[in-house]
Order: C-alpha cells, then structure tokens, then sequence
C-alpha cells in the first residue's frame, strides 16, 4: 500500500522565529504519525526549519527552485544550495509559480530534472483552471501536464516524484473538488503514468490532492482509492489544524 504524504505549503508566509515555534509545537504532537509529514517553507525559513527538525519526523522542502546549477541568476536559488544545507524535498510548478512567475511545462521539466540531478525530491503540482473544467478538459490539461513535467525521467525517478493535483479553482478559495472528482483526476494521471512508465510505477507513485483540504474534509479525501494525502496551503500555518489533518482517522 502507499504511504500518505501530507505536505504544507506555507507559501510567502512565516518568519524565522515563528517557523522555530512551529515545529517545535508540532513535533511532539505527530512523533508517532505512521504518515510523512512535510513542510515546505520560504527560503529564509529552510535553515531555522532545517535545525528545528533535525531528530524528528518533519521532513524540510522548499518551494522552488532555479534548473541551473549556478551562474548570473539574479534573485534565484539552486538545487545545488538546496541540497547543500540538507533540505530533502522542492515544489516545481506550483499553479501560482505557473500564473505569476511564467512557469511553463518546459521549465517545470527543466527543474524537476535538476531536483533529481541534485538528490532533491521533487513535488510537481498540476491542475486545471475553472474555465478548463467547464469546457470537460481536466483529463486532457492534467494528464499533459504530467506527462511533460516527467519527460526524460527514468523510471525510478517517476517512483521517487510527488505529483500534487491541484485544481486552480479550489487554492485558497475555500472551494474543494468533491472527493470524487478529485479521485477521478488522481486516477487519470496514475493511468497515464502506467501508459508510459508501467503499471508497477503508477502503482508507486504518491499523487496527492490540493486545493482548501482542512481537517474537516481530509477525511473524506484520503479515504479514496488514489488519493494519497495532500498538499496543504492556508490549512499547515496552524499548529492545531495541521495536526488535525495529519490525524485525520481519528
Ligand atoms: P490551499 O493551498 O490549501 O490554501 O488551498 C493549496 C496549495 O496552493 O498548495
């Protein structure tokens, strides 16, 4: 069976003292949680999180990251720098990276093979817009999506990649996909990773959904077929909610 992921997204939010407080919070309470627990903070929070976790089961991933290894990229940060102060996992081609920072398919490749290149473990978001939805072109959108993001990876790379599904019309809106849709689209894209990457892969591969998961709707959503956690935003900056999500069987 596949393990759950439940990742938070902490987005431009959080200062090195309140990251410190928060996991050293948040530690104690899911130190016996059977699923892994990730949180992806801004840049100038990864060494505080990075110290503050070490010796428990947090696990520290940046949002993104720049495909070069270094050189005249003004502003930008490497996967080399990321792995070099330990940090074990990156979001590429967050929908908000996507809209606002002119994130493509093809950079969104680009970085996710530069993840792997430096031993970085990649969570690679897709998903469709509204407008997308209505025209009944989630399949098509998402299943392209992650068909380019993965282009050129071999097939252990693919086993090792997150895949996040995330409708663009349900982040930070309060509107969540309902439990079958959501697995509907998780299903799509398993199945075209089995078409190019086999069954034995897609079987592998963690696909989570998000878009508002809260602790009142995480239950529902991970108890589906293909649905193994989430990618968490508004829902990972309080301690209590976070947890509550994390133990959603209780
Ligand atoms: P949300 O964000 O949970 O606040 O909707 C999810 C995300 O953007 O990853």
């Amino acid at each position: 069976m596949r393990r759950k992921v439940i990742a938070g997204n902490w987005k431009m939010n959080m200062l090195p003292n309140e990251t410190i407080q928060f996991i050293e919070d948040l530690a104690p309470l899911v130190k016996d949680t059977e699923h892994e627990v990730i949180l992806c903070v801004p840049y100038t929070d990864l060494f505080y999180a990075l110290l503050t976790a070490q010796n428990t089961n947090i696990k520290i991933g940046a949002q993104n990251m720049h495909f070069a290894e270094s050189g005249a990229y003004t502003g930008e940060v490497s996967g080399k720098m990321l792995k070099s102060i330990n940090v074990e996992y990156v979001i590429i081609g967050h929908s908000e990276r996507r809209q606002y920072f002119n994130e493509t398919d093809e950079t969104v490749n680009k970085k996710v093979k530069a993840a792997f290149e430096n031993g970085l473990k990649p969570i690679v978001c897709v998903g469709e817009t509204l407008e997308q939805r209505e025209a009944g072109k989630v399949e098509e959108i998402i299943t392209n999506q992650t068909k380019l993001a993965l282009e050129g990876l071999t097939n252990e790379q693919v086993e090792n990649t997150i895949i996040a599904y995330e409708p663009i019309w349900a982040i930070g809106t309060g509107k969540t996909a309902t439990k079958e849709d959501a697995n509907d689209a998780v299903k799509a894209i398993r199945k075209k990773i089995a078409e190019i990457y086999g069954q034995n892969v897609a079987d592998g591969v963690i696909i989570q959904y998000g878009g508002s998961v809260k602790s009142s709707n995480a239950k529902e959503l991970f108890s589906m077929s293909d649905i193994d956690g989430a990618l968490v935003g508004g829902a990972s900056l309080k301690v209590e909610e976070f947890q509550k999500i994390i133990e959603f069987e209780k």
